[in-house]
């Protein structure tokens, strides 16, 4: 039986010490840090992830607003916007919600927020630090993931590491941050996708399984080396005609069969997707501290 890696408590830590923070620059009459989110067209899901992120902002103290555009805003439109925040001294930090339409170029959008501002770490010079361990910041899904392993104590040096996804946005980034050496996680690490024929020869392979493949229950215990650390990055919508919704939410990892595996496992609900929230606030204060100096 695992232990359960409670990122709803570490999350709420994290605020809680950020709150505090800002209490203290209040008190010394400084302002503020200030985050925009910009939003483009209807997606149910990124409506729900921006006010989220919004009213985790008001929550702490941060100044947040959220720039809510049509659909059929042209690309120049929403680069002009972008532009006019990286100016725009009581906003340190700018998030523009993915994915966008597909008449935008979410490269050429990633691209026009100044790197300074980039507290999702989505831009190619902040990405390039990353590699090379150079100051940058990190994007927030790894970056909670390595908070939660700090925080239970879990030895990462030596360790093998495998991660089951290769995005931008979580497994390619956490792979970068458990390979680093200098303050960083020295694992040993192993990168695998759906191209693999048989997944599970990689998978039991793994001290530390980080799952962010999006497909529901995808890693059974079967795949899962006893003892075995468990992330699980996955939020899927699966039917559940017993809840009020209609539907709930499943991770990656078949938990019920994993949990008996495992020796840590997240949860979902209440696992990574809040440490993920927590960590864009963290990263909103880091840049306020390097703009402000
Ligand atoms: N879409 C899914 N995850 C993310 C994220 O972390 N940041 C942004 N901007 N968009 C996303």
């Amino acid at each position: 039986m695992a232990v359960i890696l409670d990122g709803k408590k570490i999350a709420s830590d994290i605020k809680a010490e950020l709150k505090e923070s800002i209490r203290k620059l209040k008190s010394e009459g400084k302002t503020v840090p200030g985050l925009v989110a910009i939003l483009v067209g209807d997606n149910p899901a990124s409506k729900v992830y921006v006010s989220s992120k919004s009213k985790d902002c008001e929550e702490i103290g941060i100044k947040s607003k959220v720039e809510s555009l049509p659909e059929d805003t042209t690309e120049d439109e929403l680069l002009n916007l972008i532009r006019k925040y990286n100016n725009d001294p009581e906003y340190h930090g700018i998030l523009v919600q993915l994915p966008l339409p597909g008449h935008i170029d979410e490269n050429r959008v990633i691209e026009t927020i100044v790197p300074s501002k980039d507290v999702d770490g989505f831009h190619p010079q902040n990405v390039g630090n990353l590699v090379i361990g150079k100051d940058t910041f990190y994007p927030c899904t790894p970056y909670g993931i390595v908070e939660i392993l700090k925080r239970y104590d879990i030895e990462t040096s030596g360790k093998h590491v495998v991660v089951v996804g290769r995005s931008n946005i979580v497994g390619k980034p956490v792979a970068n941050m458990m390979l680093q050496k200098k303050e960083g996680a020295n694992s040993i690490v192993t990168v695998c996708h759906s191209a693999a024929k048989d997944l599970s020869r990689f998978t039991k392979e793994a001290d530390i399984l980080i799952a962010a493949i999006g497909r529901p229950k995808f890693i059974k215990a079967s795949m899962v080396k006893e003892g075995a650390v468990v992330i699980d990055v996955g939020i899927n919508r699966i039917e559940d005609k017993t809840t009020k919704s209609g539907y709930r939410l499943v991770g990656d990892v078949d938990y019920e069969e994993v949990f008996e595996k495992a020796s840590y496992i997240t949860p979902v609900p209440g696992g990574v997707g809040l440490m993920t929230r927590a960590m864009l606030l963290r990263n909103t204060f880091e840049a306020y501290q390097k703009i402000m100096g």
